[in-house]
This record gives structure tokens, C-alpha cells and sequence, in this order.
């Protein structure tokens, strides 16, 4: 077999736990700004992973469209086959690859359905013509052909003539309501930095606080 090692050298800049913010949210918010910085190309980009009710593990790349204390937010359709999983199973992963700045950050939680407010505001804060494809792909379904698809689109712009259509039922926003969120620094010879912030569900429904522990590489 080829050789696909290329033994990079991922950098002496360390992590270390005294850099970090108590709130690995407000933390999470820094380092995408810092990947902002670094002209990441789609730096909100993350890798979904969710399992379905066979047991089924699937990832793909979804956008994030908000962060706040509540969790991540980002949009889909509610039917696709990972709106099918998290209607069954909430559990989720999601990782953050920032490759070029030696940085990931992966994240553990739980999917909630984002109110209807929540989900109507983006969804008419979106391009118009974004609207309608919302509302004409059924994602995740087969279809015959690009022509097909093609003329369900034009189809659906035509009926609404430049004006919003109102948000699918559909489609709309999930919030990632995390439980464990690691930083990951990669550094020379694998030796690699990774703090994890962890916390528990009560059974009031409420949650711990947050507490921090480091990870061998
Ligand atoms: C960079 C990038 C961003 C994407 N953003 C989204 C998104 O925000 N929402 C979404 O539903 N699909 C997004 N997709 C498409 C998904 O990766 C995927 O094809 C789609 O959601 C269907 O997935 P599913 O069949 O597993 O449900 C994006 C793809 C890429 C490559």
C-alpha cells in the first residue's frame, strides 16, 4: 500500500489550561473568531454525526448558523435522513477541523428542535432563492434527475415570484445542547494538547457546572 504519511510537524504553540475560558462556550466563540482570522475557508462548517434507529452512524457537514449559551445552532430539513435519526435519537457529535491551524474542537450533546420563532427568523433572514430550495428539496429523497429537480425549483420560484415563502414545516433549526466540548492543539511528535470540559445532566433537568480535565494525546 502507498504511503499516505507526510509526518507534519503540527507547531510548538501549546494549550494549556490556564489559557482557557471557565466556559467552554465563551471559549468555543474565541477560536472561531480566531479561525475567522486565519481565513479558514468556512470556518462554521462541521461534521454532524448522528445514529438512527438501526443502530446506523452517519456524519455529514452542516453549517453553524448561531452560537450562544444555549448551544449551537444550525439548519436543515426535517425530514432528511438525519432529521429522521434525531427524531429517534438526539445524541449527537459534532467536530469543528480547523486542519491548517492545527485545531479541532469536538463536541457531545443533545439536539433539540429550535422554537418556531427561532427557526422563522433565520429562515427569512436567508437569500429568497435559498427560501424556496428549502421548501422544494425534499433532502435526503432519490430523485430521477438534475432536470427533475431542476424544474421543481423553477416550479416553486414561479409560484412565488420573488416574494418569501413561508418556512416549510419542514425545515428549520436544531440547537446542539452540549455535554462535553474538547479543545485539541496539535503539537510536534504527536504529543498533542486536549482539555475537555464535561458536564452532567440533574435530574431536575438542569445542569452541573462545568468541570475540566486533560486528555493524553
Ligand atoms: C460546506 C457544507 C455546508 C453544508 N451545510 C448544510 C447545512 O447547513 N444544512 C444542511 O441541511 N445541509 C448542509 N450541507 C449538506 C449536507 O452535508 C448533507 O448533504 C445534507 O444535509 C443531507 O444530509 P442527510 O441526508 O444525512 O440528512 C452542507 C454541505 C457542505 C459540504
Amino acid at each position: 500500500m502507498e504511503s499516505l504519511d507526510r509526518h507534519e510537524d503540527y507547531g510548538q504553540e501549546l494549550l494549556d489550561e490556564s489559557q482557557l475560558l471557565s466556559d467552554p462556550i465563551e471559549q468555543f466563540k474565541i477560536w472561531l473568531k480566531e479561525a475567522e482570522e486565519q481565513q479558514i475557508y468556512e470556518p462554521n462548517a462541521f461534521v454532524l454525526g448522528t445514529v438512527d434507529a438501526q443502530n446506523h452512524p452517519r456524519s455529514r457537514t452542516v453549517l453553524l448558523k448561531g452560537v450562544d449559551e444555549k448551544g449551537f445552532f444550525f439548519a436543515s430539513n426535517y425530514l432528511s435522513r438525519k432529521g429522521e435519526a434525531l427524531a429517534t435519537n438526539p445524541h449527537v457529535s459534532a467536530v469543528f477541523g480547523w486542519y491548517s491551524i492545527y485545531r479541532q474542537v469536538l463536541i457531545q450533546g443533545v439536539a433539540e428542535l429550535a422554537s418556531a420563532k427561532e427557526s422563522d427568523d433565520y429562515h427569512f433572514s436567508r437569500p429568497q432563492e435559498s427560501q424556496v430550495a428549502a421548501l422544494s428539496s425534499q433532502q435526503s429523497r432519490p430523485i430521477e434527475s438534475r432536470a427533475a429537480l431542476d424544474a421543481q425549483y423553477e416550479r416553486d420560484l414561479e409560484r412565488f415570484a420573488g416574494a418569501s415563502p413561508p418556512r416549510p414545516e419542514y425545515w428549520g433549526g436544531y440547537r446542539i445542547v452540549p455535554t462535553r466540548i474538547e479543545f485539541w492543539k496539535g503539537r510536534t511528535s504527536r504529543m498533542h494538547d486536549r482539555i475537555e470540559f464535561v458536564r452532567e445532566l440533574n435530574a431536575d433537568g438542569g445542569f452541573s457546572s462545568w468541570s475540566i480535565q486533560r486528555l493524553q494525546p
